[in-house]
């Protein structure tokens, strides 16, 4: 079945079957296999949501034991990823560190290519558990700063930011990291889920899947946003600046990092958890003042563009809360990455089980006929 016309941005397009992630973007809904994320954020853990999308249903506590044991087992890099990662350059961006070091873990996986679903469980596991170690280690790396070992008594969260900060963290600031995992892990056929279900409809290995869709999460219009966010708020001088600031842009026809979705057109049920949680935050870190700008051009926001459905997504509430975490602006996207890892790798197994490679038709819009010009004619 061939469709005439294309559909700008593949709009309106279903383009696979999921059980993993179900959004109503009209009353802002969002679920993992059925479970509410409100739910999820308030009652469970990362390695529980994992556990979820990778196997379709919650496990029994002696599964998810063991789920959990087998991912801290991974949490270690080689000493030669390690040294790898200190030939990076210093300046380079964590994004493009990490998308490399993904890519380079391949190389030492003796059978790379398999695409047996358990063995594809198994490496995208090693993944997930390594990736916290990767973006830590790059981070040090580039502060001068000795690499810390990953901590396997502790949670994916805590062991993240302790390899950063070289302390464990505070249980708040755990909860609150553990919370946004949770939050970011899938969402339906977003682009960069798109382009690992891509990619591994070609039968390709769950690392090249990896390193294509940490490739597509950069960019600005996708998990990109939440760094533009920071930069925004960074530029509004003031809570009073907001107002000038946002209707500057508006007039200039640009964008407002953080609002907006292609699916959303009520609030994101994300950013109603991460407001509240940045909120907290920042009345406990000092940085009230960054919230209440934030607050002020949501509020600038709703009055000029809610009416067309635009509302904060999941980047805009985020970038405080990251910031109140203690992170480096170039470490929200990231972040959004490490916890986007169990999405891909789900929808990954998704799409293997019943593959079919993924090739849709483009609409040819150029000249036919055309006589070849011999280059000297030219
Ligand atoms: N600020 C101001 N106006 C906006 C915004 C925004 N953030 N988002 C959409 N609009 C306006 C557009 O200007 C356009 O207006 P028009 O019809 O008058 O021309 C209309 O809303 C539709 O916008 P599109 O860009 O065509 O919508 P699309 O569905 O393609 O885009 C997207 C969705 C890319 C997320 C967009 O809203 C955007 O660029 N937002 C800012 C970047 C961002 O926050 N991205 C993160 C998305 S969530 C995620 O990926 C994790």
């Amino acid at each position: 079945m061939v469709m005439s016309t294309a559909s700008k941005g593949l709009e309106g397009v279903v383009a696979a079957e999921t059980e993993l992630s179900f959004i109503d973007g009209v009353k802002g809904v969002l679920e993992y296999v059925g479970i509410e994320i409100d739910d999820l954020a308030r009652n469970s853990t990362f390695e529980e949501v994992v556990f979820l999308l990778w196997n379709k249903r919650l496990p029994s506590q002696g599964e998810l034991n063991s789920f959990t044991s087998e991912l801290r087992g991974q949490y270690e890099i080689s000493d030669t990823v390690l040294s790898r990662i200190k030939d990076l350059p210093t300046s380079a961006q964590p994004m493009h560190a990490l998308r490399t070091m993904i890519s380079y873990l391949a190389l030492e996986d003796s059978d790379p290519n398999s695409t047996k679903p358990e063995e594809v469980q198994r490496k995208a596991l090693g993944i997930l558990a390594k990736a916290p170690a990767i973006v830590a280690a790059f981070d040090r790396h580039r502060r001068g700063e000795k690499f810390i070992p990953p901590d396997t008594s502790l949670s994916f969260a805590a062991n993240f930011l302790k390899m950063l900060n070289g302390k464990a963290p505070t249980e708040t600031m755990e909860r609150a990291f553990d919370v946004c995992m949770i939050l970011h892990a899938d969402h339906g056929l977003n682009a960069s889920t798109f382009t690992a279900r891509v990619i591994i409809s070609t039968l390709s290995d769950i690392y090249s899947t990896m390193t294509g869709a940490i490739g597509a999460l950069r960019g600005p219009l996708h998990g990109g946003a939440n760094e533009g966010v920071m930069v925004m708020l960074n530029e509004i001088s003031s809570v009073a600046a907001a107002e000038d600031y946002v209707m500057g842009k508006m007039t200039r026809k640009e964008k407002i990092m953080g609002f907006g979705h292609r699916v959303y057109k009520a609030y994101d049920p994300r950013a109603t958890y991460l407001k509240t949680l940045a909120e907290q935050l920042a009345k406990d870190t000092g940085n009230s003042d960054l919230y209440e700008k934030s607050h002020a051009v949501e509020q600038v926001m709703e009055r000029e563009v809610a009416a067309k459905g635009i509302y904060p997504n999941v980047d805009f509430y985020s970038a405080t809360t990251y910031h109140c975490i203690g992170l480096e602006l170039d470490l929200f996207t990231p972040m959004f990455a490490l916890s986007r890892i169990s999405g891909w790798a789900g929808h990954g197994l998704e799409q293997l089980e019943a593959n079919r490679l993924i090739r849709p038709t483009a609409e040819y819009t150029g000249p036919h006929g055309v006589a070849y010009v011999p280059i000297g004619q030219r």
